[in-house]
């Protein structure tokens, strides 16, 4: 019988995962992790956004893998780079990197049908003090979100763990745009918001698949998309920065898939 038929939804059409899918999210992962760690070295002022691109596409290829973002619904990158006020779905092209421009570059790779989606922020230059707090609260935000991961809680309580934290800095928290589940798919159920309330929302459970990907920005949280269709900017053109892991719910906890196998997540690493 085919494996979809054969799976467990709960009643919101969340997926639990049998405890044997988890190695292939963590492969997935992995490969998403690494090529964010082996990309480190490319960020640099002059460098432009697409040769980092075409770089993270045959990385993508010497592995085996599949880039899940080229060819989805018309995107034809294998990452999105996103500069400074741009929130997330930068694409990348020819405009190049300035000294003190900060920027998230996010990658999903598919390994024998799992799929891998992690972002992280890098510097080119050197790093502003008002973009270093930013990111040092984003990145925080995102683990935050993490610690409040266990069967029995809720969605909401990882959305209120974030937003929480997150004004306490006197940031924003975007709304317009979410985590998602995924495992063999790339966007499923639930939509995982980076704001919420205690107790609400859908139950979390041990097997659960899914992304946290929290968009901070200095300013106000209002974006708008341009007219290519894919980049989404801040309104008031203010800073924005964002961090993402793709998780598992365990029996205590969450397993983070996307570990960087450099230690090279945090911000505050420093390259070359
Ligand atoms: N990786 C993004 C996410 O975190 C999705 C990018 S879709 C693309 O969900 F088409 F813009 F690449
Ligand atoms: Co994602
Ligand atoms: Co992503």
């Amino acid at each position: 019988m085919d494996e979809d038929l054969r799976s467990r939804h709960t009643k919101d059409g969340i997926r639990i995962y049998d405890p044997a899918d988890f190695a292939g999210m963590k492969a997935a992962g992995a490969l998403a992790a690494r090529i964010l760690d082996d990309v480190a070295e490319l960020v640099f002022v002059g460098q432009t956004t697409g040769a980092i691109d075409d770089a993270i596409t045959k990385m993508v290829e010497e592995a085996g893998a599949t880039s899940a973002t080229i060819g989805y619904k018309g995107y034809k990158h294998a990452s999105c780079i996103s500069v400074n006020h741009v929130v997330c779905h930068g694409i990348p092209g020819d405009k190049r990197l300035k000294d003190g421009d900060i920027l998230n570059i996010d990658v999903t790779v598919i390994v024998d049908g799992w799929f891998g989606d992690t972002s992280r922020m890098y510097v080119a230059g050197k790093l502003p003090r008002k973009a270093e707090r930013l990111i040092q609260v984003t990145h925080d935000a995102l683990m935050i979100g993490i610690d409040a991961v266990k069967p029995g809680k809720t969605f909401g309580d990882i959305g209120h763990a974030i937003q929480s934290f997150v004004e306490s800095h006197r940031m924003s928290v975007v709304r317009d745009f979410c985590g998602h589940g995924l495992g063999r798919v790339f966007h499923a159920p639930p939509n995982v918001l980076h704001y919420g309330r205690p107790g609400t929302g859908a139950t979390l459970e041990e097997g659960m698949f899914f992304t946290i990907e929290p968009m901070v920005n200095l300013g106000r949280p209002e974006t708008k998309t341009l007219a290519d269709d894919w980049t989404a900017v801040t309104r008031d053109k203010s800073l924005s920065a964002q961090f993402e892991h793709s998780i598992g719910v365990t029996a205590d906890g969450a397993e983070i898939f996307t570990l960087s196998p450099g230690g090279l997540f945090h911000p505050t690493y420093s390259v070359g």
